[in-house]
């Protein structure tokens, strides 16, 4: 009896322990950071080839499109990665199961690839899936072929890889992300790792573990209604972005010629704001002045990648012994916070979100077809409601002469928005 008892009581304490230590490993595993490759402490900016040219890819227009980075200066802005999309690679793998490029259209190989962009002083992403095929179905996906996969990526000299989501065999992202995040920790180079599987199960309430970036949505499209929704659905997610993991909105329509420049400006300053990746979508080698002038703007860029410009005068007042100095400065702050929708009424709203040194960026946004008046208050926006502030106009380049007590008012164009950084001076 007293035996049988003792025994119960064993098998009981077994199974306690056991079923503890799985939940305990279940837990570590949820909870360790899987991705720990130092990249992503600003939002990524760069090129992607599938909004302006789908399939219609070749090794010819990447090489142009890294030279044309260059001589427009967006690359000394920042603009860094040259991530070929989709399609990129034959429909089969080798007699070794390795993935190949494809011989029409990528004759040298990515390797060659890879060693051009980088003489340019930039860096070369590609794209895979965690499926069996790709979107596109035209080229094999990494399912069960990640280690295979992430250790020839980094042998060809790849430093982003952009994961998709299509013909999956129907398990959680979860399930198959993880996979390759480990599989790329063990590729011996750091590879910037962007997340796309449009939203499923809320990525950004587990991504940062996984990846640097994750898609919040579906796919853009090149018009106000398409731009301006994924804007929303990505703002949900904002407490979630910080260095290392971002939310991402999808990549930029800007210069395709879908949107008026009014609305482009709208789509880089929520893009801005909303510390999103700026990966540029149009065809950058034959793009007009004002394109370039709406993704060239250095203000808008240093929002997003969390740095600001002081001019000389008020470098000389921080710093008195810098009367001989240059002009400008890039300060670096690394808050990477994104910005909110603060408030909204019928068709217009305010979005704003923290700088460093207590200055906050504001967007007034006019979503309606009527030209209107729209207030900012300094307590929807963090700004201490006695405060005098100076406020920079982003896209006039300009500081108002006015100071600013509680509010700002600005009149806005239909389809239009203001972007301002805001200074407290007193
Ligand atoms: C999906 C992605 C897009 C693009 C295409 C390529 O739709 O969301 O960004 O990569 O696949 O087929």
């Amino acid at each position: 009896m007293v035996g049988s008892f003792l025994g119960l009581l064993t098998i009981w304490l077994l199974l306690i322990i056991t079923a503890t230590a799985v939940t305990y490993d279940a837990e570590i595993k949820n909870r360790r950071n899987l991705l720990a490759n130092g990249l992503g402490s600003t939002p990524p900016m760069g090129w992607n080839s599938w909004n302006h040219f789908n399939c219609k890819i070749d090794e010819k227009m990447i090489r142009e499109t890294a030279d044309a980075l260059v001589s427009t200066g967006l690359a000394k802005l920042g603009y860094q990665y040259v991530n070929i999309d989709d399609c990129w690679a034959e429909i089969s793998r080798d007699e070794k199961d390795y993935l190949v490029p494809k011989k029409s259209t990528f004759p040298s190989g990515m390797k060659a690839l890879a060693d051009y962009v980088h003489g340019k002083g930039l860096k070369l992403g590609i794209y895979s899936d965690a499926g069996y095929f790709t979107c596109s179905k035209k080229m094999p996906g990494s399912l069960g072929h990640e280690e295979q996969d992430a250790k020839t990526f980094a042998s060809w000299g790849i430093d982003y890889l952009k994961y998709d989501n299509c013909n999956n065999d129907g398990s959680k992202p979860l399930v198959r992300y993880p996979v390759m995040t480990q599989a790329l920790m063990n590729a011996g180079r750091p590879i910037f790792f962007s997340l796309c599987e449009w939203g499923d199960m809320h990525p950004a309430t587990w991504g940062s573990r996984i990846g640097n970036s994750w898609r919040t949505t579906n796919d853009i499209a090149d018009n106000w209604d398409s731009m301006i929704s994924r804007a929303d659905q990505n703002e949900v997610y904002a407490e979630y972005a910080r260095p290392g993991g971002w939310n991402d909105p999808d990549m930029l329509e800007i210069g395709n010629g879908g949107m008026t420049k009014d609305e482009y400006i709208v789509h880089f300053s929520l893009w801005a704001i909303s510390k999103a990746p700026l990966l540029i979508g149009c065809d950058v080698r034959n793009t007009t002045k004002d394109i370039i002038s709406i993704i060239a703007n250095k203000e808008a860029i240093a929002v997003n990648q969390g740095m600001f410009i002081i001019t000389k005068s008020q470098l000389i007042y921080l710093i008195p012994e810098c009367q001989t100095a240059m002009i400008k400065f890039l300060v670096t702050d690394r808050l990477g916070v994104q910005a909110k929708k603060v408030r909204m009424e019928g068709d217009w709203e305010v979005w704003a979100g923290p700088l460093s040194k207590y200055r906050v960026v504001v967007v007034i946004l006019n979503r309606g077809a009527w030209r209107t008046a729209i207030t900012a208050h300094w307590d929807d926006i963090g700004i201490p409601v006695g405060s005098t502030v100076v406020a920079r106009d982003v896209w006039e380049h300009k500081t108002l002469k006015t100071r600013f007590v509680g509010n700002l008012t600005a009149t806005i164009d239909p389809h239009a928005c203001k972007m301002y950084v805001l200074r407290p001076v007193s």
